[in-house]
């Protein structure tokens, strides 16, 4: 499937360089080629990194958005991005069905979840119309190449009355929060994640928070896409962002008479 450049609702972002220069972020075709290397490259110990870089607290968050999906018991739900399944593991331990999709065959091979897992393109879910009950995604969105083509796609696959919960990054409000969070997230968790894994692409990480649009453009565009009580909750004093939304019984959406 051809990428095309990113959209006006998450514009090619910049940031800046070893050298001091600012120099662009990958954006369509090219960005997709860079995150599945990348993923591949440091799937091997992206569990380890992520926990102790979090010092645990992304096992909290996964949880905190399952509990806030809130369906009923044995409802399907499906995972985009992925990864190494954490999420799907949690959905099963709960009680769903659970479906893994991600880019990365490399993540999916270190994967362990009980879960069926496909390699496929968020912007394309191998899924058909109304498929499942929910959807969930964790430290995903700003690697998409259009988040708007994304929602529209969980538009297409999620039943009327279904729920979505997604996780991402976020910045804290608090000036001192935030302050401090720019050193960890912008200094150290590079550090971190070179000496355990891959420099370049710990390197990469927080220079793609440039890609996450505001909050009421991922709203109002998520609206668009067929979902209402579309919800932000800050988790951890603002350094991760939970979205939840309910997939709102309307008119079939383009997606759905495809
Ligand atoms: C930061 S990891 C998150 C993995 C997992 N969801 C978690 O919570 O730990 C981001 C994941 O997004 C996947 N990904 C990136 N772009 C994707 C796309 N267009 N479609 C599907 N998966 C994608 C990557 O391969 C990677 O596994």
């Amino acid at each position: 499937m051809t990428r095309t450049a990113a959209r006006a609702d998450q514009p090619a972002a910049r940031a800046d360089t070893p050298a001091g220069k600012l120099a662009p972020l990958p954006s369509g075709d090219e960005k997709v080629r860079v995150v599945r290397a990348m993923f591949d490259t440091i799937a091997p110990r992206y569990d380890l990194v992520n926990r102790v870089m979090t010092f645990r607290l992304d096992v909290r968050w996964r949880r905190q958005a399952l509990d806030a999906l809130g369906l009923g018991p044995g409802a399907l739900v499906l995972d985009v991005a992925t990864g190494t399944g954490d999420l799907c593991r949690d959905l099963i331990a709960r009680g769903y069905g659970a479906i893994g999709v991600d880019l990365s065959l490399g993540m999916l091979r270190h994967a362990t979840t009980d879960a069926p897992l496909v390699q496929g393109d968020a912007l394309c879910l191998p899924l058909p119309a109304a498929s499942v009950e929910g959807a969930v995604s964790g430290f995903a969105l700003r690697n998409f190449v259009d988040l708007g083509s994304f929602f529209d796609e969980l538009g297409r696959v999620v039943r009327a009355g279904g729920r979505i919960a997604l996780l991402d990054v976020a910045q804290p409000p608090n000036p001192v929060l935030r302050a401090g969070h720019a050193v960890y997230f912008g200094h150290v968790v590079p550090r971190i994640g070179g000496w355990l894994s891959d420099p370049a692409a710990y390197r990469y990480l927080p220079r793609s928070v440039a890609y996450l649009p505001e909050p009421a453009v991922v709203a109002g565009r998520l609206r668009s896409a067929g979902f209402g009580a579309v919800k932000r909750t800050l988790l951890s004093g603002g350094i991760t962002q939970l979205i939840t939304a309910t997939r709102v019984v309307t008119a079939p959406t383009s997606g759905e008479r495809r």
